[in-house]
């Protein structure tokens, strides 16, 4: 069975990850609403996938015998001035869960959870794709700058994301 302080860890985390979801949603509409298709489907894509993360630690919250204590979702902000600034969001919020993957896995260290560190061990991994997906995307963003035409083959080219 988990220990208390793991599975408050973890429910925590799996309000993180459904924050993400919520954020990477809002930014999907705001691409919507600024006619980027492809930029938008990148990030419905992209939500999608957070919420995959935050289900897999809740079942295995519940495979550990642990409870799923579901908290309120904090309101994501809607509003950006660019693709650009969208895209140094993104980087810097994949950063910052990256961080808390980290401190996770420390305290899985700490309490020698080692199933939970275990499970964690995806997280890492999956982290060091998030963030070259973000870096890789901004700068792609960076270098294309406000050009119009520029825009709309990047558009078109994160579209076909899968
Ligand atoms: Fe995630
Ligand atoms: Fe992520």
């Amino acid at each position: 069975m988990i220990s208390k302080t793991m599975e408050q860890a973890l429910n925590k985390q799996v309000n993180r990850e459904f924050y993400s979801a919520y954020l990477y949603l809002s930014m999907s509409s705001y691409f919507e609403t600024a006619n980027m298709k492809g930029f938008a489907k990148w990030m419905r894509i992209q939500a999608k996938e957070e919420q995959i993360h935050a289900l897999k630690l809740y079942d295995y919250l519940l495979a550990r015998g642990g409870k799923a204590n579901l908290l309120d979702i904090e309101a994501p902000k809607g509003k950006w001035s660019s693709a650009g600034k969208v895209f140094e969001e993104v980087y810097s919020h994949e950063q910052k869960v990256t961080g808390m993957i980290n401190a996770l896995v420390d305290l899985a260290v700490k309490e020698k959870d080692h199933a939970s560190f275990e499970m964690l061990q995806w997280f890492v991994k999956e982290q060091v794709e998030e963030e070259e997906h973000a870096s890789g995307i901004l700068a792609q963003v960076t270098c294309v700058g406000d050009v119009p035409g520029h825009l709309f083959y990047l558009d078109h080219h994160l579209g076909k994301r899968e």
